[in-house]
């Protein structure tokens, strides 16, 4: 069912491509000296291919057959029925009810997103939810995110900010123009607002685990007019359980949030597992190297440090590489800029 799902979907995004071209160069980025860049291949792209801004009443059958075969159930990773709009959009989620076709379990949903994490529909059991992880659950924190919380990455990690940041990662996603694309861990949703914005995909999944990131994610969705709705939808669910089917995402971006993940290595997986053959991973987050590296016992320190906070420092961009291939994705690149670096791989054809 899921190869059935993916061929679809892929057939569908290679129907939407047009010619028009869409992607500024990136020279301006990549050859300013504050960037030192360590690709080891980063893909030539001979065609550039871009859709036009299509609202979800333009999307063909075959279009809205392929974004629904895209949810699976995060227990049994089998396709979710969906009793809902047909069109995937902002407003019709929150009154949907998906059913998986397998182990039968209901998935609802509130007025902001779906919850498709496993305990979804859990009345007394409750987990452990690592610091990392729950620090973001906080509503306090989710309302300071876009108000101060993230511009503080720029002063000390050197990340750029979120536009240039999307401006960066564009070139990566070009095979994935026309097609579906993931934005994992999303918080409050500014890089899945600029994905929407772009109108260069058929489906932009706003994914996070926390509750109240959401929420605010979809308050700042309904305050900007220029986003479209459609072909937007808002998902809580868990990086290492994700609720799609196997090979059928044209794209996973995930910034800033590798080292927040209680297991980087099984929330990279599972992108590897959703990938389509050819889809792309583009992340960002930081890594203490430089200096750094010469204080004394910084390896098992931060084994310490991982344990208390469930967050994960990465040490050198070696390791993000080697992450990525241990998880079965190829051609890594990556961009850095004092602390911050970009990633990428992608699934094998
Ligand atoms: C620092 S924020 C990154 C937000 C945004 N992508 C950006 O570029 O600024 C990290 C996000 O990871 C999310 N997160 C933490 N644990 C997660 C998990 N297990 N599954 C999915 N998301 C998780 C948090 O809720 C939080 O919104």
């Amino acid at each position: 069912m899921a190869t059935i799902a993916a061929a679809a979907a892929n057939l569908s995004a290679a129907s939407r491509l047009n010619t028009r071209g869409f992607f500024k160069p990136l020279s301006s980025i990549f050859n300013s000296s504050r960037f030192r860049h360590s690709s080891t291949n980063i893909r030539a792209l001979s065609a550039i291919a871009t859709v036009g801004t299509k609202s979800g009443t333009d999307l063909n059958e075959n279009e809205i057959k392929a974004n629904s075969q895209l949810l699976a159930c995060p227990i049994c990773h089998d396709m979710l029925i969906w009793n809902g709009d047909p069109v995937f959009s902002v407003d019709a989620t929150p009154k949907s009810i998906l059913n998986c076709t397998t182990c039968k379990k209901a998935y609802t949903s509130n007025e902001t997103h779906l919850d498709l994490t496993l305990t979804s529909g859990s009345k007394k059991y409750s987990e452990y939810v690592p610091a990392s992880s729950e620090l973001f659950r906080s509503p306090v924190v989710s309302f300071l995110y876009e108000r101060g919380w993230r511009q503080a990455f720029s002063i000390w990690g050197g990340f750029p900010g979120p536009e240039k940041e999307f401006e960066m990662m564009k070139d990566y996603l070009k095979p994935a123009i026309g097609g579906s694309i993931i934005d994992a861990s999303c918080a409050s949703g500014l890089f899945s607002r600029l994905f929407a914005k772009s109108g260069q995909f058929s489906l932009v999944v706003a994914l996070d685990f926390s509750e109240s990131m959401l929420k605010q994610c979809y308050d700042f969705i309904k305050q900007e007019d220029n986003i479209s709705q459609e072909n937007l939808i808002l998902v809580r669910a868990d990086i290492a359980r994700l609720p799609f089917a196997s090979n059928s995402i044209d794209a996973v971006h995930a910034g800033a949030a590798l080292h927040c993940w209680p297991s980087p290595s099984a929330g990279v997986a599972e992108i590897s597992r959703i990938l389509r053959p050819g889809g792309v991973f583009v992340a960002t987050t930081y890594v203490v190297d430089g200096p750094y590296s010469f204080i004394p016992f910084l390896s098992p320190l931060r084994q310490n440090i991982g344990q208390i906070s469930g967050s994960h420092i990465f040490l050198s961009d070696r390791e993000l590489k080697d992450l990525c291939s241990t998880c079965g994705l190829v051609d890594y690149t990556c961009v850095r800029n004092r602390r911050f670096v970009m990633i990428s791989a992608r699934k094998p054809n």
